[in-house]
């Protein structure tokens, strides 16, 4: 090798990783001001129901029925990742942009991108967790198949099974046997959805309720099908309880459903913003209209 050529490659090396530490210090930076970012929107925007130490004891938690999560646990009902494990970042973003539909956690749409991304972050520092456990791969969710009234009638098979009348009852309204006096792992008394009225918490796609019978809802007595069930089957009960999802809620105020209207009472911007899809007077950063927001105003 010439001289020249190897110093010229050394040049390149060090080129290389001085570029390289640059970028980690940049990334590092980044990092810290997006969690002095999302403690900013958090205290503005989640403190009043989840409690400024993010342990779900914030001022207005006392009087909503649905209680804020305690962040502080690590627990998170809505996560692609199997049962037990933390949730990802993308699980978080897709629950502030989104909302919990039925409860007072409202789409966040009213906040950038940007912002619902440092606030995911900063809901994290809340848990020590996320430090002292690797980030778990998520679960796949493969093809929708055809909603055939066969594999409909195997998913109401399946749904009587596998159990899920025990809690969800046999004709899905929530009124199963053992639904009496269930709670949740905080001790609030919880109650076994009725899979015939829409909308559902966990989302407006058929992906949504896959999702969760696969990675069951943690901190709750819904437990996870993962393991247990084929796809198939799991597709078949998805098929099952969207042919009995045929009621809707009863709506309120502006479209909101249940505890969607004290929300707004408590954060009318949040209200607003989800209205509009992010746009309008309320806007601040981009974002389309969610096809959440467009399911709430019945469109
Ligand atoms: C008006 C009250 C209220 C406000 C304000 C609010 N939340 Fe919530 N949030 C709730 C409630 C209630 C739940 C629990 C829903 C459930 O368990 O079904 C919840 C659940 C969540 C979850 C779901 C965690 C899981 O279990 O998967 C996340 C994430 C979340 N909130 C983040 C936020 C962030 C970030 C903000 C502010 C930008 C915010 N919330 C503002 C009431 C609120
Ligand atoms: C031990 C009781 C129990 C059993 C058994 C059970 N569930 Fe659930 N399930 C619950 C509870 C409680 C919730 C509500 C959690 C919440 O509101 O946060 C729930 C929620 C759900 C949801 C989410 C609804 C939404 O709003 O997004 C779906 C879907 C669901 N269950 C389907 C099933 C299916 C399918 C089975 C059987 C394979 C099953 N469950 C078995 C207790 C149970």
């Amino acid at each position: 090798m010439s001289k020249r050529f190897s110093s010229g490659l050394l040049l390149i090396l060090v080129i290389v990783i001085v570029h390289g530490s640059g970028c980690k210090q940049a990334r590092v930076a980044r990092a810290e001001t997006d969690i002095k970012l999302g403690e900013r929107i958090y205290l503005e925007n989640c403190a009043a129901c989840h409690g400024q130490k993010g342990d779900g004891k914030g001022p207005e938690a006392d009087r909503l029925k649905t209680k804020p999560r305690d962040f502080t646990t690590g627990q998170y009902k809505f996560r692609s990742t199997p049962s037990g494990s933390l949730p990802r970042d993308e699980d978080i973003f897709r629950t502030v942009s989104r909302g919990v539909r039925t409860t007072s956690m409202l789409a966040q749409l009213h906040l950038s991108e940007k912002e619902r991304w440092a606030v995911a972050e900063y809901l994290k520092t809340f848990s020590p967790r996320f430090h002292a456990e690797k980030s778990v791969e998520p679960l796949a969710i493969p093809a929708k198949p055809a909603f055939t009234p066969r594999l409909i009638a195997l998913g109401k098979t399946e749904y009587q099974e596998a159990g899920c009348v025990a809690c969800h009852g046999a004709d899905g309204r929530g009124d199963g046997r053992s639904s009496k006096d269930l709670k949740d792992d905080s001790g609030n008394s919880i109650l076994s959805t009725d899979l015939t009225l829409k909308p559902f918490k966990s989302g407006p796609e058929p992906e949504d309720l896959f999702r969760t019978i696969s990675t069951g809802l943690n901190g709750t007595p819904m437990p996870s099908y993962g393991n247990t069930l084929t796809e198939q089957e799991r597709w078949a009960l998805v098929s099952y309880i969207l042919s009995i999802a045929t009621r809707e809620r009863p709506r309120g105020m502006m479209g909101l459903v249940g505890e969607e209207t004290q929300a707004m009472m408590i954060d009318m911007r949040a209200a607003m913003g989800g209205m509009m899809g992010g746009k309008g007077m309320m806007r601040r950063g981009g974002g389309k209209m969610d096809k959440n927001m467009k399911d709430m105003m019945g469109r």
